[in-house]
C-alpha cells in the first residue's frame, strides 16, 4: 500500500500505476416524497491503488459505486473530494492512455468492424497504411479475421464486445477500464471471453481494472479481488487470489471453491450490514 499524506501526491512506488486517496463521491438526489435535493453519497473513503500490470477486480452488489469509482478513474466523472493519480499525476480527465470497454459494446454502428477498431488510431492521425496493419493485429488477436468489413449488427454479441476489446486496445492504452463487459452474453461464450482475456493481457501487459458483480468471473481473472459494500460504496475487503496460471480448469478446484464461499460470504456481510456499524475502511 502506498504511503501517504493529506492533500499530498502519494509516495509513488516504481510498481505502483493508479492509487486513488481519500475518494468520497455524493450525489444530489432528488427526494421521492418531498421532491427535495438530498445528498446520496455513493462512495464514502475509498483507497485504492493498483499495481502496474495488474488485473484487478472490483465485485460488489448493484448499485454499490463501482461504475461511479471506474468513471472517475477514466475522468468521465470526478471526486466529490480525494484524487485519483496515474505515474503519479493526477487524473483531470479522458485520455487515450486509458482505454474503456463497457457492457453495451458501443460500437459505431454505421462503421465496420475495421473502422471501428481502427477508430482510435484515426484520433491519433496514425497514416492509413500503419492503421490498417495495427487494427488487424488487434482483429486478428481477438479472434476476428473475416470479419473486417461486416457491421456491427451483423455480429453475435459476444463478437460485438470482442470488437470493443481491440478497439480499446488498438490504439495501446496503459490501462484497460472495464465496466462489466460480458454482463450481456450467454454463459459460454462469457467464460470464452474470459479465457480470451486473460490471454490478451498476458501477451500485452496491460494494467486491468474490470468490474463485474459475478464472483466467479472476478476470481477466474484477478490478481486481487476488491469487495465493495454497499449505502455508502467502501472498500469491504482486498482478496489476493493466489490460484496459477494459466487458469484452464481452475473452477473445479478446492482453493476456488472456498475463494467463491470467502467472497459470498463478504457480500452477504456487506449487504447487511444496516446496524450502523460501519465496516472498517479497508485501503487496498
Ligand atoms: N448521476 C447520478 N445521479 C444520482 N445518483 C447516481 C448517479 N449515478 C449513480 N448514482 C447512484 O450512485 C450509486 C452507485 O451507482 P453506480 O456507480 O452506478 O453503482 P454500480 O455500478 O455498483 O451498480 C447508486 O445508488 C446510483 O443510484
Ligand atoms: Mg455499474
Amino acid at each position: 500500500m502506498a504511503n501517504f499524506t493529506d492533500n499530498a501526491v502519494p509516495a509513488n512506488d516504481e510498481t505502483d500505476k493508479i492509487i486513488a486517496v481519500n475518494i468520497n463521491r455524493i450525489y444530489k438526489v432528488r427526494e421521492k416524497d418531498s421532491n427535495e435535493l438530498v445528498e446520496f453519497q455513493a462512495l464514502k473513503n475509498v483507497n485504492m491503488t493498483i499495481k502496474k500490470e495488474e488485473f484487478l477486480v472490483i465485485v460488489g452488489p448493484s448499485g454499490c459505486g463501482k461504475s461511479t469509482f471506474l468513471d472517475m478513474v477514466a475522468g468521465l466523472a470526478h471526486p466529490t473530494s480525494g484524487e485519483i493519480y496515474m505515474d503519479g499525476k493526477l487524473i483531470t480527465g479522458p485520455a487515450l492512455d486509458r482505454g474503456i470497454v463497457l457492457q453495451g459494446y458501443a460500437l459505431f454502428p454505421w462503421r465496420t468492424i475495421r473502422k471501428n477498431v481502427e477508430f482510435g488510431l484515426e484520433i491519433k492521425n496514425i497514416p492509413k497504411k500503419e492503421r490498417t496493419k495495427i487494427g488487424q493485429q488487434f482483429i486478428d488477436l481477438v479472434n476476428l479475421n473475416g470479419f473486417e468489413d461486416r457491421y456491427p449488427h451483423e455480429l453475435s454479441g459476444g463478437m460485438k464486445q470482442r470488437v470493443a476489446i481491440a478497439r480499446a486496445l488498438a490504439y495501446d492504452p496503459e490501462v484497460l477500464l472495464m465496466d462489466e463487459p460480458f454482463a450481456a452474453v450467454d454463459a459460454q461464450t462469457r467464460e470464452t471471453l474470459q479465457e480470451e482475456l486473460l490471454r490478451i493481457w498476458e501477451k500485452t501487459k496491460k494494467t486491468i481494472i474490470f468490474v463485474t458483480h459475478s464472483i466467479d468471473e472476478a476470481i477466474f481473472l484477478a490478481d486481487r479481488v476488491v469487495v465493495l459494500s454497499t449505502n455508502p460504496g467502501t472498500v469491504r475487503e482486498v482478496i489476493n487470489i493466489d490460484l496459477p496460471r494459466p487458469r484452464d480448469g481452475i473452477r473445479a478446484s478446492i482453493e476456488f471453491g472456498r475463494l467463491r464461499q470467502q467472497i459470498w460470504e463478504l457480500l452477504q456481510n456487506g449487504q447487511q450490514n444496516t446496524t450502523g456499524n460501519s465496516v472498517e475502511d479497508k485501503a487496498v
